[in-house]
């Protein structure tokens, strides 16, 4: 069965291209926009089964962990669930997604099934952000999650951009550490950092005061374009699949080449 946490643009991509023929689990707290999508998913064919989740909760994480055990064999997590800066305050943003993130990981990583795969989506803005000293580095990949919030450098923050970036950055750090607890059960856990996508947080984003950056990042990227919720899903397909099995505990980026270009910078001559 697929698990797919978060029923928004991209959950909904990855819901459609890797749902056939399995029993989809859906997962949202906005109960309206998880209804949408079953109907939705239901009415194309597929198996779906929805339950409500706030992935900032532990106790909601494990019983929709509990949820999709008892389902059946847990094969396939894609963990989408996210709050960006035009949404959220950093006390937020940093609730969903570095806590939520180390939640998930944690709690999946006790059902997942032999020879499964999870994905959680991470972003290009932890690529972008420079990268944290080893001691923060060392405390975001191993203290535990209910302490997460509380670690003094994490507790401070109260700009929702660095707050994002800062979890999204923790989100590559937790994966590889989770990479081993997944891996006693023969299963594996990796990343994917989207570069700007077209989906309705993408949107919202673009709307906002960073909107102008966002559009002059995509300028200058290799590609030119924005992602499409389905790039995104194409790049799950493959991390969940038979082609990675011997790939874990890593992140892999997929924004059109932003990152690349803001790294390079421009020729000097
Ligand atoms: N869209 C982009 O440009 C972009 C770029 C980089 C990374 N990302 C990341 O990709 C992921 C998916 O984003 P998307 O573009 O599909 O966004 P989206 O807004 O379409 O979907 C996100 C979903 O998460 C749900 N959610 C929020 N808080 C939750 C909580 N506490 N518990 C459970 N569900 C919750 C929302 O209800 C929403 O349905 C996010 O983690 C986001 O940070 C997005």
């Amino acid at each position: 069965m697929l698990t797919v946490i978060g029923a928004g643009g991209m959950g909904r991509a990855i819901a459609r291209r890797l749902g056939s023929g399995k029993t989809v689990l859906l997962a949202d707290y906005n109960e309206q926009t998880l209804a949408t999508l079953a109907e939705s998913l239901s009415a194309e064919g597929h198996h779906v089964e929805s339950h409500p989740v706030d992935v900032s909760s532990p106790e909601s994480v494990r019983t929709l962990a509990k949820y999709a055990a008892s389902l059946g064999s847990v094969t396939q997590v894609a963990h989408t669930a996210g709050l960006s800066p035009a949404q959220a305050t950093a006390h937020a943003i940093l609730a969903v997604d570095l806590l939520g993130v180390a939640l998930v990981l944690h709690e999946f990583g006790e059902v997942i099934a032999p020879g499964g795969a999870g994905v959680v989506i991470a972003s290009m803005a932890g690529h972008l952000f420079p990268p944290l000293t080893a001691e923060q580095d060392a405390a975001l990949a191993h203290t535990p999650a209910h302490e997460l919030l509380q670690l003094d450098f994490v507790s401070q923050l109260d700009n929702p951009g660095i707050a994002y970036a800062i979890a999204k950055q923790a989100n590559h750090i937790r994966v590889r550490a989770a990479s081993t607890q997944w891996g006693r059960r023969g299963a594996r856990i990796n990343s994917i950092s989207p570069g700007i996508i077209s989906t309705p947080m993408g949107q919202q984003e673009l709307a906002s005061p960073v909107g102008d950056g966002m559009r002059s990042m995509i300028a200058m990227s290799g590609t030119g374009r924005m992602g499409t919720p389905d790039d995104i899903a194409a790049a799950t397909a493959f991390l969940l699949g038979p082609d990675a099995t011997y790939i874990t505990g890593t992140d892999l980026l997929v924004d059109g080449g932003v990152v690349a270009a803001a790294k390079a910078g421009s020729p000097t001559t």
